[in-house]
Formats: structure tokens, C-alpha cells, sequence
């Protein structure tokens, strides 16, 4: 595997095959997803996920989902459309695809059923190639922010493997190593699914890029410590006010780096920013199952019965971010300006 170009998902002709995350690191199976309702369960359980990959997963269930529900074509779009649109709530990225994949179908309805066929699946093929260009040019904005040789923290994992490649802010720490400005990372593990554990790891010995993977309740020791010089997360979705809603704990890492003067970055492309969310309080916050606290891969780690809460997510209030990294470079506050003219700029 070429851990450069590697993507968790592509599409074979009349499936989408998507590795499955739920399985890394011990084994690499690919899922061959051939109607929606596998691509749908395929999200849900987290065998696809991070916010770009998401939504590149949504775009080809569409596109699956032509083939593999029943009724007239509107019909089927229709089934597929709302199927994907219940899988997770807080990615953002998700209801951006399934809006432009509307778009584009219904852009081709005069020119026929074969017409709106090719649209969607030409738009789906060019959504996966633009995110990862899309993050090799965030990449680059965000490695002009270090310095030579820093240690940088990071929380879950935001690798190729939760986009269609390259990463996000994995991938501004990959391409900061490139550069000479990394010398080590520290992974938190990011309890309690362990994307940091499990996939952070998975990708960086992929890279042969130095990391040591940590508890996630040690990461303000070794901040007090002076051990962190930068730290760059990613982001489910961030509110017009800059307020920015990322794996579970996110906000924990932000507060203590505003306690020891350390710069808290997130990278996140433009089709995670959602003008609609006013602010963090906006953001939609996933809850899932007790049983995700209660067990460590299917190993109970309390009583059967504990009641538990597993928010998935949290949000990092804007005024705790250093910078927002995106592909039309590094925003600054205040974020309400710096958001609208970079989205204006998309546009
Ligand atoms: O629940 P997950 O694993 O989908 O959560 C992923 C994250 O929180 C990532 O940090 C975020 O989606 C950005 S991925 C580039």
C-alpha cells in the first residue's frame, strides 16, 4: 500500500468497496457495499467515518442507491437520499453531498434517467478526487504554522482514512514532517472507540512518521511538562462563529492548551463550516450507545446495567482556536468575517 495516495473507499462499478475501520489494526477487510442500506450500516458503525469520508460515502450510496431500492428513479433517489441522511448527525459534510447530490440530479431531469445516472456518478467520482486535493491545500497552509521540529498533539483520527486521502489535520502534521517541522506526534488514544489507538497508529507507521501513543487523561501532563509545542485537531462541523464540534474530548485538549500557552489549531476543508449553525449551540451532538463505555470491543469494563453517557462529540469554543485551517488558507478571528469571505470565496 502506498500510505501517500491510500483512500478507505472506492467505488468498483456497480458497489462501493470501504475498508473497514471497525476491524484496524488487525485485520484489513474491505466491504463490498452494493445497495444502500450497507453503505448506511457501514456509517452507523463507524466502518467509514470522519467527516470528509462521510460525506464521499453518502455521494456513492446515492449512487448506489439508484440500483438497489425499489420505484421509478425519483423514487429510488428518494429512498436512498433519506436512508443516508439519518446515519450521523453532527458531520456536517453528510448533509452538504446528499444537498449537492440533489442538485446535480435533479440539474439533469430534463435530459432524461440515463442523463441523471451519469451526473450523479461523475459528481460522485469528482467529489472524491477535489477532497483530496482539497487537503493536500489545507496541508500546505497548515504546515507553514510550525516551527522546525515541533512536537504536535492530535485527538481521534483525521488521516486518509477519514477522508478520501491525504487526512486533515493528520495530513498537516504529514506534510509539516515532510518538511522537517515535525519531530514527534502524540497520539491520544480518544476513548472510547480509540480512533487514536487504533487508526492514528495504523497511519503513521504507514508514514514511518515518529509517535508515541498516550492516555488521553496524560495530555496535560505533558503540556505542563513543556512537551507540546502545537497541537491540530480536526472538526465535524464548525458554526459561522468559528465554534467547532470534533471527537469527544477535543474540547478537554483546547482548554488545557489555553491554560499552558499552547496554539490549539483545527483543519477542517470549507464543506465542514455550516453557515446555518450560529453557533457551537447550534451543532447537532450524537449520542450512541451506552454499551460503547460500558465494553472495550465487546469486553465488558463495567456492570452490564452501569448507566452510562457516550456523547460523541463536543464543541471547542472559537475563542480557543488559534486558527481555522482550510484549503483557502489559515483563518484567523474574528471567525464570523474570516468564515463568511472564505465561503463567499468557495462560491
Ligand atoms: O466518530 P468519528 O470517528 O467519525 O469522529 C471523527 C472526528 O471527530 C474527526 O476528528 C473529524 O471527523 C474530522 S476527520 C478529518
Amino acid at each position: 500500500m502506498n500510505a501517500e495516495n491510500f483512500s478507505p473507499l472506492r467505488y468498483v462499478g456497480d458497489a462501493v468497496e470501504i475498508l473497514d475501520q471497525t476491524q484496524l489494526p488487525r485485520t484489513e477487510t474491505w466491504l463490498h457495499c452494493d445497495d444502500v442500506e450497507k453503505v448506511a450500516g457501514a456509517i452507523e458503525r463507524l466502518s467509514v467515518r470522519g467527516a470528509p469520508a462521510i460525506g464521499v460515502a453518502a455521494a456513492w450510496g446515492l449512487v448506489v442507491g439508484l440500483t438497489s431500492t425499489e420505484g421509478n428513479l425519483s423514487d429510488r433517489f428518494e429512498t436512498a437520499w433519506k436512508r443516508l441522511a439519518r446515519t450521523r448527525p453532527t458531520a456536517v459534510n453528510l448533509a452538504w453531498a446528499l444537498d449537492r447530490g440533489r442538485t446535480v440530479f435533479e440539474a439533469k431531469r430534463e435530459q432524461g434517467e440515463r442523463a441523471m445516472i451519469d451526473a450523479l456518478s461523475a459528481w460522485a467520482e469528482q467529489l472524491q478526487r477535489d477532497d483530496v486535493a482539497t487537503n493536500i491545500a489545507l496541508a500546505r497552509h497548515g504546515a507553514e504554522l510550525f516551527g522546525p521540529e515541533d512536537r504536535v498533539l492530535t485527538h481521534c483520527n483525521t488521516g486518509a482514512l477519514a477522508t478520501a486521502g491525504h487526512g486533515t489535520a493528520l495530513g498537516v502534521i504529514t506534510t509539516a514532517w515532510q518538511q522537517g517541522r515535525v519531530s514527534s506526534v502524540w497520539v491520544d488514544e480518544t476513548r472510547p472507540l480509540l480512533q487514536g489507538a487504533r487508526l492514528t497508529t495504523w497511519e503513521l507507521d504507514r508514514l514511518e512518521i515518529p509517535y508515541r501513543l498516550i492516555p488521553d487523561s496524560s495530555a496535560g501532563a505533558l503540556m505542563a511538562s513543556g512537551r507540546v509545542d502545537r497541537i491540530v485537531v480536526g472538526a465535524d462541523r464548525i458554526a459561522a462563529n468559528g465554534d467547532a464540534a470534533n471527537k469527544i474530548g477535543t474540547y478537554t485538549v483546547a482548554v488545557l492548551a489555553h491554560r499552558h500557552n499552547i496554539p490549539f489549531y483545527v483543519a477542517a476543508p470549507l464543506s465542514t463550516v455550516d453557515p446555518m449553525a450560529a453557533s457551537g449551540a447550534d451543532i447537532p451532538i450524537e449520542e450512541r450507545s451506552e454499551d460503547e463505555v460500558r465494553q472495550v470491543f465487546g469486553t465488558a469494563v463495567a456492570p452490564a446495567d452501569a448507566p452510562a453517557l457516550n456523547l460523541a462529540f463536543d464543541v471547542t469554543p472559537h475563542e480557543l482556536i488559534a486558527g481555522i485551517i482550510t484549503e483557502a488558507g489559515v483563518l484567523r478571528a474574528p471567525y464570523r468575517e474570516s468564515l463568511a469571505a472564505a465561503l463567499a470565496g468557495a462560491t
